[in-house]
């Protein structure tokens, strides 16, 4: 586990160590596969990259990225959609090309999500796989949208959101009955594939999920209990999330 007095400090550390691969791999000519989540807690590092890109001149053109989840059904033009959020939070303000862009797609018909699943395992593996898998927390212990139950081995596919979780999200949709049942995410075990993973948690509402993720029993559970296990997986967190350690 990392520390850091503030998130700002979380934010730098994170962005530096993406960066510094970013331009390692750009001298190389070879591409940096990034697994990125949304939430309000990796947005300082988005702030983050986005500056590099502005002012020294850190380019994304080798980029290729992976969204963790999106809601479903959901259309991706809607200000609920995770697609929508993407695009305004980061990848409007830096160069990735779009054909290397990656998100579940919210709004295709029911018959043909799982043929959806499927292919975005392959898509990813065809990438040789996520590099950087950056992550947030919910209350439940998930990661991407892997609630409670969700097994060690488990790929990308339609899940229901946990009641806690909808009603976290509950305020954004203006309302629990306009938040969706269901969700397409990532695995756990698509997310455990990655070289190097970080999970970000800020702030005291996190203290008590922290601790379960981190100290806590590997179990399903607790979905992020499982990056115990994974050989480069850090917790960053800020003083208030690492209260309960
Ligand atoms: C949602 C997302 C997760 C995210 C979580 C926490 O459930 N699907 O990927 O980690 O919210 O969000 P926040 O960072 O806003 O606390």
């Amino acid at each position: 586990t990392l520390m850091f007095e503030t998130s700002a400090e979380a934010d730098k550390h994170v962005s530096l160590v993406i960066e510094s691969l970013i331009r390692e791999n750009n001298s190389a000519g070879t591409p940096t596969v990034l697994g990125l989540p949304t939430g309000s807690t990796p947005i300082g590092v988005y702030r983050e990259l986005i500056r590099l890109h502005n002012e020294e001149d850190l380019d994304f053109s080798r980029v290729v990225t992976f969204n963790l989840d999106e809601y479903y059904p959901m259309d991706s033009t809607s200000i609920h959609s995770y697609r929508r959020w993407m695009n305004e939070t980061f990848f409007d303000h830096v160069n990735i090309p779009e054909e290397n862009i990656h998100i579940p797609k919210g709004d295709i018909p029911r018959e043909e999500v799982e043929a959806f699943c499927d292919d975005y395992e392959r898509q990813i593996e065809r990438a040789g796989g996520i590099d950087i898998q950056l992550l947030g927390i919910g209350r439940t212990g998930h990661i991407g949208f892997n609630e409670p139950g969700s097994s060690r081995e488990s790929l990308t596919r339609k899940v229901t959101l946990d009641p806690v979780t909808r009603g976290d999200a509950a305020d954004s949709f203006f309302g629990l009955e306009n938040v969706p049942m269901e969700a397409i995410t990532m695995g756990v075990g698509s997310i455990l594939s990655a070289g190097k993973i970080f999970i970000m948690a800020l702030g005291e509402h996190k203290a008590p999920v922290v601790k379960r993720a981190v100290e806590g029993e590997i179990t399903e559970e607790v979905s992020a209990s499982f990056l115990q296990k994974h050989p480069q997986a850090v917790f960053v967190v800020d003083v208030a999330a690492a209260s309960k350690l």
